[in-house]
């Protein structure tokens, strides 16, 4: 087996995959290295909704990134399915944010002036509007923010569409191997140790998720990557009974997917590493979402699952070069909004890899790679 390439990039998730597949189409020679399969981390246990207005709520560089990378999935998905085959089930019917008190109501409609700004044809619904566009919902809701273009995909398709997209560019993609250390020469990388013997190359991109900080370590980089479980479940209803994302806070919406399923998210449990899904997280659940559409007690039942974000210090992701080892970079700490990231930080990681002049370097230096809390040692 050919171990010599140009780029190997540890980590088969979204972020991994997207990265990857830029590389490839560039010309570079890319291995992607997964311990596992593709997409069984975060990956695939997202809810795959392109928040960008209903989850960030000030302007700043993350809000930027956010925009941008909303703003490339409807060329994406096409150019995924072309490329491809696979459908990565792009939805855009907007997402209403609900205010359940008359004080979220205040927030919410706060809210709507300043996202109006972006867009302007985000509005604030009240009540009976709100329940006009959907009639499910029960009628103790004060009103929300309609966001026309906080769209949806199927993460585990997108993050599959990227890997085969890399391989449809020549990027191989190594399952069941996992990268135990680094290899550098003269303060430079030349390759990775895995499990299944050397991989040599003259960049390496860590797009490990939760699991980044660990392997920075060895290099004398402490990251802070905070590990936040997320337990979800999903319902299917005979017919539609939603027709847009329901998004009441942080913890509870409700996705209509393309199959007819509703996924409901997701818990939030801090400093949490296990897959475990617990009957506690999973009742809350219920009850939340049971509280915004009462039908949701009446549909029939899917399944569970749950995944584990990376939550950085102060919620941007670590994009960029190490401090002092040359060649060696980060892609990690997406925190609740990978998937919506996903096409931006491929963009961007291909852009500084390769050099290019169109690197955005002013925006890219706010998610760099030492910031706060580390240090490099
Ligand atoms: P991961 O998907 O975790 O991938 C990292 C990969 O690295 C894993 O496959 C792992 O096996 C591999 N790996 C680790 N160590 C090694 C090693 N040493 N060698 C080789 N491989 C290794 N985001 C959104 O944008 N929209 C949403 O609606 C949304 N909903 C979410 C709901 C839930 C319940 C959760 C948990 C997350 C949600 N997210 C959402 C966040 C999103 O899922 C994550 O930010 C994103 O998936 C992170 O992707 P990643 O590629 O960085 O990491
Ligand atoms: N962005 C949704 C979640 O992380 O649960």
């Amino acid at each position: 087996m050919d171990n010599l390439f140009d780029v190997a990039i540890i980590g088969g998730g979204i972020n991994g995959t997207s990265i990857a597949y830029q590389l490839a189409k560039m010309g570079k020679k890319v291995v992607l290295l997964e311990k596992n399969h593709i997409a069984c981390e975060a990956s695939s246990a997202a809810a795959g909704m392109l928040a960008a207005q209903a989850e960030l709520e000030q302007d700043g560089p993350l809000f930027q990134l956010a925009l941008q990378s909303q703003s490339m999935f409807p060329t994406l998905s096409v150019e995924l399915i072309e490329l491809t085959g696979i459908d990565i089930e792009y939805v855009n019917k907007g997402m209403l944010k609900i205010a359940e008190s008359e004080e979220l109501a205040l927030e919410v409609k706060k809210q709507v002036t300043f996202q109006q700004k972006w867009d302007p044809m985000i509005t604030w619904l009240d009540s009976k509007e709100i329940c006009e566009m959907e009639p499910a919902l029960s009628g103790n809701v004060a009103g929300g923010m309609f966001l026309p273009n906080d769209g949806h995909v199927q993460p585990a398709k997108l993050t599959e569409a990227f890997a085969k997209a890399a391989e449809s560019f020549g990027a191989e993609i190594r399952e069941q191997i996992e990268v135990v250390s680094f290899i550098f020469e003269k303060g430079h990388v030349k390759g990775v140790q895995t499990n299944k013997g050397v991989i040599h190359c003259e960049q390496v991109v860590v797009a490990t998720g939760a699991w980044a900080a660990k392997l920075m370590r060895e290099t004398g980089l402490d990251l802070y990557i905070n590990p936040v479980k997320g337990e979800c479940f999903s319902v299917k209803t005979e017919a539609p009974i939603i027709n847009t994302t329901i998004f009441s806070d942080k913890r509870c919406y409700l996705v209509p997917k393309r199959n007819g399923e509703i996924y409901i998210g997701a818990t939030m449990v801090e400093n949490r590493i296990d897959n475990k899904v617990t009957p506690e997280g999973i009742r809350t659940l219920i009850e939340r979402a049971t509280q915004l559409v009462p039908q949701i007690k009446e549909a029939a039942w899917e399944r569970v699952w749950t995944g584990i974000r990376p939550q950085t210090g102060d919620g941007f992701p670590y994009i960029g070069e190490h401090p002092s080892l040359r060649g060696l970079y980060v892609a990690a700490g997406h925190f609740r909004n990978g998937i919506l990231l996903s096409p931006i930080t491929g963009k961007l990681v291909a852009e500084l890899l390769t050099r290019s002049s169109l690197l955005d370097q002013k925006l890219l230096s706010a998610f760099r790679l030492v910031r706060h809390k580390q240090t490099v040692g």
